[in-house]
């Protein structure tokens, strides 16, 4: 089955997470960065990494997800938060609720990635936005775990998921 592997990033935890996935693709399995990709695809099946940001795909990738019809979809991204959250669990079913109705998702991995230590310092001084992100002790050790990835176990972990769902078409 033809397929690529495309996606976004802004610090690079999602690029490091498409790299690993590449290596279980069949041989001749493109990848692309979105912001590079300039004509459309005729690929069957589509793998689509994002960056998490207010609990959806990332902008580009919102939009880019917008536009597909009829495709065969495994999704991975990179977060905050922990993968096992309830805020995770959100983030999945608002991606699927981009891409359903009109293509066909067989599965979306999550893991963390490191916040950039900008936005940690400028939540630590002011809170951000409406004071929603207050670091409170909590929030700094989500903060700390998520400095520790995507590690190899991670990278180890999306690599099974999408040979065991590719494994099974
Ligand atoms: C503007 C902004 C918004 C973010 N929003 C969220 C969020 O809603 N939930 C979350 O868990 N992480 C959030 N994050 C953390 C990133 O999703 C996470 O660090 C990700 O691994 C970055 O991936 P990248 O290195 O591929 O750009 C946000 C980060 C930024 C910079």
């Amino acid at each position: 089955m033809k397929s690529s592997i495309i996606f976004s990033s802004l610090t690079g935890n999602t690029k490091k997470v498409a790299d690993e996935v590449l290596k279980i693709m069949p041989e001749g399995t493109k990848i692309y960065d979105l912001k590079d990709l300039n004509h459309s695809l005729d690929d069957e099946l589509l793998i689509l990494g994002y960056w998490v940001d207010k609990a959806n795909p990332n902008k580009e990738m919102y939009q880019f997800m917008e536009s597909l019809k009829g495709k065969k979809i495994i999704t991975f991204g990179t977060l905050g938060a922990y993968p096992d959250s309830s805020h995770a669990k959100e983030v999945k079913e608002n991606t699927v609720k981009i891409l359903e109705g009109n293509n066909e998702v067989l599965g979306t991995f999550l893991c963390q990635g490191k916040i950039n230590p900008k936005i940690t310092e400028m939540f630590m001084k002011s809170g951000g936005e409406n004071n929603v992100h207050t670091m409170t002790p909590e929030r700094l050790k989500r903060h700390e775990d998520a400095a520790k990835h995507p590690n190899e176990e991670d990278f180890s972990n999306a690599r099974s998921f999408v040979k065991d769902i590719i494994n099974s078409l």
